[in-house]
């Protein structure tokens, strides 16, 4: 095991910071706060945080709408804070991964100030800046992830700019050497503080077409999709150059011992393994989020873990992501009983887990009342649900009246349940879900099988799936059951002692049937 890195072996824990632990009682989680919860995600193993945006920002995407890359909101502190968090992990073998948002910068970003002032302007090349069409219309047919045109007329400059996501969030111009050089620092300023890595933004988005030819229909788009899909981003997004720009980041990165790059990448599996790059400058980790789109069921589950693997270049090292900021909870999506088969699939699969905070106390996403609402989102897709707060809601800590989250009513409401789901509770619960990802994460860390062995897939049906893992002479075999039913376990893996039920109520014992919506863990040597 010790030839594999920590990215490798460990788990990644995404923190959203806005609602993970708010320090100095105004409702939104900090810094301080984050540190002060260190203790805990020690207790729960995880080997890495991500921290989603913490830079100034004006917060018209909450963070991801960046005002300068380089300094810290002062909603979430300081750089000193900063500091003293890198730190404090750092002296509890944590490490600690940015989000780096190179595609577009907050409208309020200096550099996109300047950029607007006048045609003429030095920056005005920084940003994708373009004439309409005769007819006034914009530039093309491209469409903004948040509903509407990309391309946000500018009536005193008498031109458009394009902004793959908010008019507030245009998107910078990476053809431009002097933004890539600007931006390149951005990177090499947190690795000299000792930050171990970046998930990076919108990654797909950062080249668009120098024709900007027109994208193509999506035949397959039904009106209960976002209307961003109804076309196929074909020419703004995903394009070749992308991948000379990720080797730069890589060959960065390399500059430093062991730091990690991983990307968003909403693509297909067979685009997705392209981002592993060619002689290993590419990202470390190019996130998979095939198990939040694949449906649920085991036959699927099998046919996406199989593709995946046989997609994988030689020495890319895999990984899986059940929920993020963005989507909703799999507690929500697979409902309570699920879930918890839903944690053994992530934290025994091939591959760096990544755990959105919340999901292992099974926290669901919470109802946000109209007038609550804080995402842009849910005011630009209406009615589709994929406006983000029910996801983003205060982590319940306990059951005293803001959760032990703040001293103060939080920025988005607390889930109803809170007073029974919330960690104080569930870890003093040896059979609450927190318990089962606590033993699971403690489980994986201490088996080469688990952590770092082969893939084989033993059996599937409608209903269940029974995959093993190897390393060296260590065999351990998962079976699952993600229907309501009792299964009898195939007979090749059915007299094999149990060393960890979903259920947490066996142990040692044949596992011969799976109970409903139970998950177990083998000893098969
Ligand atoms: C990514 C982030 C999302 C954000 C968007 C624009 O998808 O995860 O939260 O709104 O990029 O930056």
């Amino acid at each position: 095991m010790s030839s594999f890195l920590w990215w490798q072996r460990g788990i990644v824990y995404q923190i959203y910071p806005r609602s993970f632990m708010d320090s100095n009682g105004d409702g939104t989680g900090d810094l301080v706060g984050i540190l002060s919860r260190l203790n805990y995600l020690e207790w729960l193993g995880v080997e890495a945080i991500w921290i989603s945006p913490i830079f100034p920002s004006p917060m018209a995407d909450f963070g991801y709408d960046v005002s300068d890359y380089t300094d810290v909101h002062p909603l979430f502190g300081t750089r000193d804070d900063l500091d003293r968090l890198v730190e404090a992990a750092h002296a509890r073998n944590i490490r600690v991964l940015l989000d780096y948002v190179p595609n577009h910068t907050s409208d309020q970003h200096p550099w996109f100030v300047e950029s607007r002032r006048s045609r003429a302007d030095p920056r005005r090349d920084w940003y994708l800046w373009h004439a309409g069409r005769e007819n006034g219309s914009p530039p093309n047919n491209w469409l903004s992830v948040f509903g509407g045109s990309a391309w946000e007329w500018d009536a005193p400059t008498r031109e458009f700019y394009y902004h793959a996501y908010l008019k507030e969030q245009p998107d910078l111009n990476w053809r431009n050497p002097e933004v890539r050089a600007a931006m390149l620092d951005v990177l090499r300023f947190w690795f000299e503080r000792g930050i171990d890595g970046f998930r990076i933004d919108a990654l797909r988005q950062v080249f668009k077409d120098v024709e900007l030819r027109d994208n193509l229909p999506n035949p397959g788009w039904t009106p209960s999709q976002p209307p961003y899909e109804s076309l196929l981003p074909v020419h703004s997004t995903d394009q070749p150059e992308l991948l000379e720009l990720v080797a730069e980041f890589r060959d960065l990165a390399d500059a430093y011992p062991e730091r990690v790059l991983i990307g968003e990448l909403w693509l297909p599996i067979e685009r997705l393994v392209a981002y592993y790059g060619v002689g290993g400058r590419g990202l470390h980790l190019p996130f998979n989020f095939h198990l939040i789109l694949s449906a649920w069921n085991p036959r699927e589950i099998a046919a996406l873990i199989h593709t995946y693997e046989a997609a994988l270049p030689a020495g890319a090292w895999p990984n899986w992501v059940l929920g993020n900021h963005d989507r909703q909870r799999v507690a929500s999506r697979v409902g309570a009983p699920q879930a918890r088969v839903a944690a053994m699939l992530l934290l025994t699969l091939r591959g760096t887990p990544t755990l959105y905070q919340g999901d292992e106390i099974g926290m669901q996403d919470v109802p946000i009342p109209p007038e609550a609402v804080q995402d842009p989102v849910e005011w630009r897709l209406p009615g589709l649900g994929r406006g983000r707060d029910p996801e983003r809601t205060p982590m319940q800590w306990d059951d005293s009246p803001n959760a032990g989250f703040s001293q103060v009513r939080p920025w988005l409401p607390l889930a109803a349940d809170y007073q029974s789901v919330n960690v104080a509770a569930q870890k003093s619960d040896t059979r609450s879900m927190l318990s089962l990802y606590r033993r699971l994460i403690e489980l994986r860390r201490a088996s080469p099988a688990l952590s770092v062995g082969s893939y084989h897939q033993l059996y599937v049906d409608d209903t269940t799936l029974v995959f093993e893992r190897d390393a060296g002479d260590q065999r351990r075999v998962v079976a699952l059951n993600l229907s309501a039913d009792e299964r009898a376990l195939p007979d090749a893996v059915g007299s094999l002692p149990v060393i960890l039920s979903t259920h947490l109520d066996r142990a040692a014992e044949p596992a011969t049937v799976l109970r409903p919506h139970e998950g177990v863990l083998l000893d098969s040597r």
